[in-house]
């Protein structure tokens, strides 16, 4: 048998999961699973079970699971590709990863490449603007090298004709955003021209896109590539690849905003540090981040776009379970203009002085009110009572007493704003398995019922498809709007928008108006329509998973064992489905 020929579906097939698992966790026999300490997170009593049968994981106590490549992802840290190397290696399973989706996909990353050993070329081979103008900004040529910094020259095809000489399909080009047609001749011409290219890197070291600083005053600052199927700003952070260890090493990471931060402390010493590529953090990159460290120094600029930017992003993070510490550099500079004049010594004090999370918000919710005037007290109390709710006891007593004496207010006052008007003394909460689901629950509609609703709007048919699937939608309005379009497709075979709105009160209807306003489906309504349900039945799915996490979680020996068994086949049922 020829082995070169295992797709991962093979490796999955024959690898057991127990026996995998079972190395590193000592696993023992639970009914048909097998169950042990969760190696993901700290736990004394065991919540973590392994399925033979289903040959995945989970976890009732922090919700981890998936099959043994998640799990060998997880447990070493390692990339898709690099866990299934080793899963290869270690069970003499050699694997064949070209797909055909892989190697498609390869043409693209391919082009990429080669664009930036073009810029680097013009940047490294003969004198130019783009060298001189980061030679002004102190870089050195190690740095540089390191991360690949090219220079895309003022003519409008030199990168373009590098291309055509080489018999490169402009269709790639177009789509990676190197290149663009012009309307009024046809003409293909270069996107970054005058511009010193950042190139920015998958963390598996692939070149999926560049950021290109203009070095002449023309707008933007800073052109990215745009979106394609390579390059998704969401699910990447600049210098990760590079970085990703130090971050590792440190046990922490520095999150900048910007290409030139990143180089900047990088060249000075500071290694454990990537940028978000100027967009607010997302999910996935917390997601990303966690694989190397759980605790994250966002080091924003100072203006007020930053500390928005840092609050949004102390959320998002913290959800996916990382410890967020904000630290802001002093009068007006970034990262980059700081480290330069006041050193690395001074840079890491700052990151050892940076906010812990909640006197961060305390301090930014402090410095919008006037403390002197009474009213300002009150508001801001009030504020600090929503930002105290949601901390631990312990955590609240110790904010509330360093908050009163600071601003020289009652204590009484603040705790009855955190505690509701009981003293403090009202029943411990419940400990809850954190539902992302459920906090998205707004009260109104979410992005997938906005867009379901707007493709209904542009072709009422689809109507029908929805009305055995409507316990679909979560929030009133959207069941609210739902039952109005139902109602009115189902008495005439069409409805109006004007008429659903009738429905509605003022507000609501203003508030549905200015939601859909932001939703376009024009002309791909279908496929739309189709891909949300998808993701809307999906969603409800992990909603049940969560439920059902959170009844185990709550659950103390005396659950009963056939409840227990339903509840766990069930979860394995989702489990599957939603990692699939
Ligand atoms: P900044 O405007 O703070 O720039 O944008 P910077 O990083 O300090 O750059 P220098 O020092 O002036 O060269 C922060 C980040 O926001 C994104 C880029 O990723 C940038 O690094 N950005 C900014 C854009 O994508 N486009 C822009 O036009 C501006
Ligand atoms: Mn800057």
């Amino acid at each position: 048998m020829s082995q070169s020929n295992n797709s991962i579906e093979d490796l999955k097939n024959q690898l057991n999961i127990v026996d995998v698992i079972g190395r590193v966790v000592p696993l023992k026999r639970a009914g048909s699973n097998y169950k042990g300490v969760c190696p993901f997170h700290n736990e004394k009593t065991p919540s973590f079970v392994v399925s033979e049968q289903k040959q995945i994981f989970t976890c009732f106590g922090c919700g981890a699971s998936g099959n043994v490549i998640e799990f060998t992802k997880r447990y070493y840290n390692l990339e898709f590709k690099e866990a299934c190397e080793k899963l290869g290696r270690e069970n003499g399973i050699e694997i064949n990863f070209s797909s055909s989706r892989d190697k498609y996909l390869e043409k693209y990353y391919e082009v990429n490449k080669e664009a930036a050993r073009f810029f680097y070329r013009a940047m490294t081979e003969t004198a130019n603007r783009g060298y001189a103008y980061m030679k002004n900004r102190g870089l050195e040529d190690a740095i540089l090298k390191k991360f690949g910094i090219g220079f895309a020259d003022e003519k409008w095809d030199s990168l373009y004709n590098y291309f055509k000489d080489k018999g490169t399909d402009e269709k790639i080009l177009l789509e990676l955003g190197l290149i663009s047609k012009s309307s009024k001749d046809g003409k293909y011409y270069d996107k970054f021209r005058n511009r010193v290219i950042f190139p920015i890197l998958s963390t598996t070291g692939k070149v999926i896109g560049f950021g290109g600083r203009t070095i002449d005053g023309s707008d933007p600052k800073y052109l990215n590539s745009p979106e394609n199927k390579v390059f998704q700003k969401k699910n990447n952070l600049y210098a990760l690849n590079f970085t990703k260890q130090d971050m590792g090493k440190a046990d922490y990471g520095i999150l900048v905003e910007g290409y030139m931060d990143v180089i900047s402390l990088y060249q000075r010493g500071v290694k454990n540090v990537g940028a978000s590529l100027g967009t607010a953090l997302t999910e996935n990159q917390a997601k990303l981040l966690k694989r190397y460290t759980k605790n994250i120094v966002l080091s924003y600029d100072s203006d007020n776009a930053g500390r928005k930017a840092a609050l949004r992003g102390i959320d998002i993070l913290e959800k996916e379970g990382l410890k967020v510490k904000v630290l802001h550099v002093n009068d007006g500079k970034d990262p980059d203009e700081f480290i330069k004049e006041h050193g690395k010594t001074a840079f890491l004090e700052l990151v050892e002085n940076a906010y812990l999370m909640t006197d961060y918000k305390i301090q930014t919710a402090k410095s919008k009110y006037d403390l002197t005037s009474e009213e300002g007290k009150i508001d801001f109390i009030n504020e600090a009572g929503e930002i105290l709710k949601n901390l631990s006891p312990t955590g609240k007593d110790i904010y509330i007493k360093k908050i009163a004496k600071e601003l020289s207010i009652s204590e009484g006052a603040l705790r009855m704003e955190v505690m509701g008007n009981n003293d403090g003394l009202e029943p411990k909460p419940l400990p809850v398995y954190p539902s992302r689901e459920e906090e998205k629950k707004i009260e109104g509609l979410s992005n997938t019922e906005a867009s379901i609703i707007k493709c209904l709007i542009v072709n009422p048919n689809l109507t029908v498809k929805l009305m055995n699937n409507c316990d679909i939608l979560e929030s009133p309005l959207s069941l609210k709007i739902f039952k109005l379009i139902i109602e009115k497709y189902g008495s005439k075979g069409d409805f109006h928008w004007s008429e659903i709105l009738e429905g509605l009160s003022l507000e609501e209807g203003q508030y549905a108006n200015q939601r859909l306003n932001s939703v376009i489906v024009s002309g791909n309504e279908n496929q739309v329509f189709e891909q949300c349900v998808e993701t809307w039945i999906l969603e409800k799915k992990k909603v049940r998973r969560d439920e059902l996490m959170r009844r185990l979680a709550l659950a103390d020996e005396s659950i009963n064992g056939e409840e227990m068994n339903r509840i766990m086949a069930e979860l394995m049922e989702l489990n599957l489905i939603i990692n699939r």
